[in-house]
């Protein structure tokens, strides 16, 4: 297929779709769109090599989301689930990315300290994460891949870290993933290189606080220049509006990219192109 849009991340390789992902697949390419399959944990990682090996138009990102390693309840946007602890093995990603050269990134992984774990204290969760968050960061060098980051109230170590192997003369590509974070934020990312990804968070109308002076990650999108901006859908969760409160899915992500070209100001088609690319050639996709 010859895609107009790359959902940058999107986990249609998730239980939400057991029932019918071959139908969302299509519904995506339909509408030219392709996309990274993401997972979180093994199993997940697994099944999305095996969608990309399946599907042209996909491609797969294998790594440990932070929530995963200790067994915690989730409640993401009315889909709830209790998440599985994983050790993180670094030989059986290794594998895993050397099964199948449609593997172009090692994540989602990194930091949340928003969804902790009961019953373990948060400089233990912490220390935990950031053992796992750099073990994915050397995976991915060693296979020279870039890195996926996963991030949510966490951007100061999050860069923290990231600053330390560029110091070291260690240079990890990659993207923040559904980035909500502030202009000072995104601008440490984009100083290393980073790519910044956009979910449709984006279109969700302002708090009432912010109403006047609209929704601050405008003023986000406005400030990453348009070479280093990803779109995404995030999928099943983070709807855009105007499918907000449904079952999120990669052919949505238009929705994102047309509310970050307006609040660029670049047509649609240009947006869609620039985006594509940047896509293309972060994750290095042919
Ligand atoms: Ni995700």
């Amino acid at each position: 297929m010859k895609p107009i849009l790359i959902d940058a991340h999107s986990h249609v390789n998730f239980n939400g779709y057991k029932k019918d992902a071959d139908e969302v697949i299509r519904r995506a390419f339909d509408q030219g769109v392709a996309m990274l399959a993401v997972g979180s944990q093994l199993s997940t990682s697994e099944r999305a090599v095996d969608y990309a090996e399946r599907y042209d138009g996909i491609w797969a990102v294998i790594g440990l989301h932070p929530i995963h390693l200790f067994e915690q309840f989730v409640d993401e946007e009315e889909i709830q689930f209790k998440s599985r602890a994983e050790e993180f093995d670094p030989d059986a990603y290794r594998a895993l990315a050397k099964r199948s050269k449609k593997v172009v990134a090692i994540g989602e992984c990194g930091l949340d300290y928003y969804r902790l774990p009961d019953g373990v204290s948060q400089t233990e969760v912490a220390a935990k994460q950031k053992e796992v968050f750099r073990a994915q960061l050397d995976l991915s060098l060693e296979l020279g891949l870039p890195i996926m980051i996963h991030c949510r109230e966490a951007h100061a170590d999050v860069a923290e870290i990231l600053e330390e192997y560029a110091a070291a003369g260690k240079s990890v590509r990659g993207d923040i993933h559904c980035f909500t974070g502030t202009v000072a934020e995104a601008e440490r990312y984009l100083k290393l290189g980073f790519y910044i990804s956009f979910t449709g968070v984006i279109t969700f109308p302002p708090r009432a606080a912010d109403r006047a002076k609209g929704s601050p990650l405008d003023e986000v999108l406005r400030t990453v220049p348009l070479d280093k901006l990803l779109v995404e859908t995030d999928c099943p969760y983070l709807a855009p509006v105007p499918q907000r409160g449904k079952r999120n899915e990669p052919a949505f992500v238009r929705y994102v990219a047309e509310y970050a070209a307006k609040v660029k100001g670049v047509p649609f088609e240009e947006f869609a192109a620039q985006t594509l690319k940047n896509t293309k050639q972060l994750f290095s996709l042919m």
